[in-house]
């Protein structure tokens, strides 16, 4: 019987480690070993890096401190491949991430072997004094790599977009079902006090919790997200040329960067393209718009006479939907236009992160985690906005309605876009 007990209790974390671990590998199996190198731009880590760095979260927050002999294979790996831990040492700077043609993809694949076994090892039998500690850091690296799971996705479009022969990263991407035509409208909800943030027994991360109340004037959401015929409409009407529907930083930024359109949307012979993962495509008019900085998405919303939800709108409505959509799973890779599924507001999970119109702060009697891991999320709370509901790179187990992500308002390399809101 306590055998037995104890058996159990070890299978099921170490199952979903092995299923994860698999999980980022396979991501990286169609790249070739040179496309695991490249570092497009600084927010963009070479994809070899991504599988070393989730590999050190694991050895530098568990193995080192709980498994009594471990050895590292290179004492150095704890500077290459730490992100940002300022209190755990001094991490290499990440814009010459894409320097490092050692050690080669080979060497870090037998890192990952060499940790895996490790975790093995402690997970098959954890000193009973740290067993909760260590169960709950295993969760947090699982969840930390699967945030990796959509860097990888989105890192390795941006490196594939740089090059003008347009490398598809896989030609064996489903095709979606044709969709219906969408019925456009809004969803409204009253006047009132609610809760946000997360409660219950199931993983989050500091950042979402406490739950807390929030009171919430009238307001409506858009049912659908905004489609790129939508956003195509803006583009037409001089969107990009009016500055009265910007930000003074979005009109300063665009104007530096010269964006007329989001990322990777191309203008050619046949008209509007867009790079995807599965190559250059003809851009589909229903599917969500994707890939726009927050101050297009603000600006969208002042051209279409709406505004950006708050994020405490956007997660009322999300706690009545079903967590269900096009996520990583689906394999997609692309958001795309669906058919309605049930009454309320369509789209909410999967396909894009929606922008927020929130600043990324503290919720009332926020505490980060102890020790260097409270560097995970709360040092960040300074200058980035909100983005709700997961997109399809991100896994379909990482998601719920209080997850925050948060971006700064000029990124677009992630899979961002944009629901309407309005006062009710
Ligand atoms: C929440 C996506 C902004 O990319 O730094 C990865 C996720 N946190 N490792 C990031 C994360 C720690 C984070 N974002
Ligand atoms: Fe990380």
């Amino acid at each position: 019987m306590g055998n037995h007990a104890r058996t159990t209790a070890a299978t099921a974390p170490t199952e979903r480690l092995r299923r994860v671990r698999a999980v980022s590998e396979r991501l990286c199996a169609p790249l070739a070993v040179e496309d695991h190198v490249i570092q497009s731009m600084p927010d963009v880590s070479p994809p070899k890096w991504h599988l070393a760095h989730v590999s050190w979260f694991f050895e530098a927050f568990l193995l080192k401190p709980y498994l009594p002999g471990y050895r590292t294979p290179e004492p150095l790996y704890d500077l290459l491949f730490n992100s940002y831990y300022e209190t755990h040492g001094t991490p290499f700077p990440r814009i010459r991430r894409g320097l490092l043609s050692r050690p080669t993809v080979a060497e870090v694949l037998d890192f990952r072997r060499h940790v895996d076994a490790g975790l093995a090892e402690l997970l098959a039998a954890p000193p009973a004094e740290h067993a909760d500690e260590i169960a709950r850091r295993l969760e947090l690296g699982l969840h930390h790599e699967q945030q990796h799971q959509e860097l990888l996705l989105m890192d390795i479009k941006h490196i594939l977009a740089q090059n003008p022969l347009c490398p598809a990263y896989r030609r064996d991407l489903p095709v979606a079902p044709p969709a219906p035509a969408q019925q456009p409208g809004w969803h409204a909800w009253p006047a009132g006090l609610y809760e946000t943030g997360h409660a219950g027994d199931g993983f989050a991360f500091d950042c979402e919790q406490p739950r807390h109340r929030v009171f919430l004037d009238a307001f409506a959401l858009a049912r659908w997200p905004v489609s790129n015929g939508d956003y195509l409409a803006f583009i037409m009407d001089g969107g990009y040329a009016r500055p009265e529907l910007w930000l003074a930083d979005g009109w300063a930024h665009i104007q530096q960067e010269g964006w007329l359109a989001p990322l990777y949307w191309r203008h050619g012979e046949d008209g509007w393209q867009e790079f995807t993962l599965g190559g250059l495509c003809p851009l589909d008019d229903q599917a969500p718009v994707c890939h726009l900085s927050f101050y297009e998405a603000d600006a969208y919303a002042r051209w279409a006479g709406a505004r950006l939800p708050s994020e405490a709108e956007w997660e009322v409505a999300a706690q009545a939907a079903s967590p269900t959509g096009n996520f990583l799973d689906s394999d997609y890779l692309h958001p795309l236009a669906t058919a309605p599924q049930g009454e309320g507001p369509q789209q909410l999970f999967g396909d894009v992160w929606e922008w927020t119109a929130s600043a990324y702060r503290p919720y009332p009697g926020f505490r980060p985690l102890p020790g260097s891991l409270g560097e995970y999320n709360g040092k960040f709370m300074s200058g980035q906005m909100v983005l709700r509901g997961g997109c399809c790179a991100t896994p379909a187990d990482h998601i719920r309605a209080s997850y925050r992500n948060f971006f700064y308002p000029h990124q677009r390399w992630p899979f961002t876009g944009l629901r309407l809101a309005r006062e009710a």
